[in-house]
């Protein structure tokens, strides 16, 4: 038989076997049969070169294109044949649930500090912050706090190996473990001329045995306002916003009066809510506050006749207990996720 005519024969075998095969291993084969180098098709190709001047060009035209033909055809069914390898050998259930990834979240301090933070930013209040490890004259002495005060006792306070200041009491004396962040209202004031609105969150450290609600370090915010006419009415507005926001909005704060060192007059702060009510309670003691007291301000070279403030602290993780109604206070510090993941 001439060449020309066994090209269409030996095309449709080799386009039979290409498109029938039904993997990938089974097309490979069909393409060594026919078009590897040892194939029909090849072989075919092959002769050619044994053709009379005359026979050539058509039967090497017509060659051509039966092969350009076949390849398309190989690479057609080995697109359809990778598509179908690559589908899930089991059927899916799109309706299934997804897989959720376990996603890390802040501390319930954490989240209650950021909260009180985010109050007092709307009403222009920036965050200051001071160390943790004190001297004497900025916790207790610029505080108008006396020597003989109870606070100062090593009952209360962690003083630093030095051992504590028995000299006169100047801003190098003894070392300390912050017993409250009151200590940054004057690190501040040092620092700055009034106007000043400052809260400052941060831990603070006593020497209180762990029991359900007391820990040797715990958190507060503290609060100071210094300006020209500044009034117990401004202090009293500005808790209440605070507390609404913190606690709900039927939250109710009353004043009642007390004593701290450097304020004057001193207050201690009660809320009510539903909150408080949930626990049994009518009203709660929750912060201490005042106005700053003139000592304060002659310490750090403000002039009392021209300044006027107020300040107040109150501890973090009471605000906490009360709002998630938690009932111990170690397990902010226990690390168990079981707790953590409440929040
Ligand atoms: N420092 C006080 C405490 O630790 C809280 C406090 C009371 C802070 C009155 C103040 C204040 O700024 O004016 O209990």
């Amino acid at each position: 038989m001439a060449l020309l005519e066994q090209i269409e024969p030996m095309k449709q075998e080799a386009l039979a076997e290409l498109r029938g095969a039904h993997d990938l291993a089974a097309l490979e084969q069909a393409r060594v049969n026919h078009l590897g180098s040892h194939g029909k098709f090849t072989a075919l190709m092959k002769q050619l070169g044994a053709l009379s001047k005359e026979e050539k060009p058509a039967a090497g035209k017509a060659v051509n294109t039966a092969k350009i033909e076949l390849e398309a055809a190989l690479a057609e069914r080995r697109g359809e044949l990778e598509l179908k390898a690559a589908l899930p050998k089991e059927p899916t259930d799109f309706t299934l649930p997804g897989r959720r990834r376990v996603v890390g979240k802040l501390h319930p301090l954490t989240q209650v500090t950021e909260d009180i933070v985010r109050s007092f930013r709307k009403i222009g209040f920036v965050v200051a912050d001071g160390p943790e490890i004190e001297d004497e004259y900025h916790c207790f002495d610029a505080l108008n706090t006396p020597a003989d005060h109870p606070a100062r006792d090593t009952q209360d306070t962690f003083y630093l190996q030095a051992g504590r200041d028995s000299g006169p009491r100047t801003q190098d004396s003894g070392r300390l473990l912050r017993t409250h962040t009151s200590s940054v209202q004057i690190r501040v004031m040092e620092k700055q001329k009034p106007p000043v609105r400052i809260i400052v969150p941060g831990r603070v450290y006593r020497r209180d045995n762990a029991d359900a609600t007391h820990n040797p370090t715990f958190h507060q915010v503290e609060g100071l306002y210094v300006d020209r006419n500044v009034t117990v009415g401004d202090l009293k507005g500005t808790v209440e916003f605070v507390f609404k926001e913190l606690m709900g909005s039927e939250t109710r704060i009353r004043f009642r009066p007390h004593y701290f060192s450097y304020t004057e007059p001193s207050f201690e702060i009660d809320f009510s809510s539903a909150l408080t009510r949930k626990m049994g309670k009518e009203w709660l003691e929750i912060a201490g506050c005042g106005m700053v007291h003139p000592q304060v301000f002659e310490n750090v070279g403000y002039d009392p006749e021209v300044w006027t403030g107020w300040a107040f602290g109150f501890g973090i993780e009471r605000i906490a207990m009360i709002r998630y109604g938690i009932n111990d206070i170690r397990l902010f510090y226990e690390n168990d996720a079981r707790f953590l993941r409440q929040f």
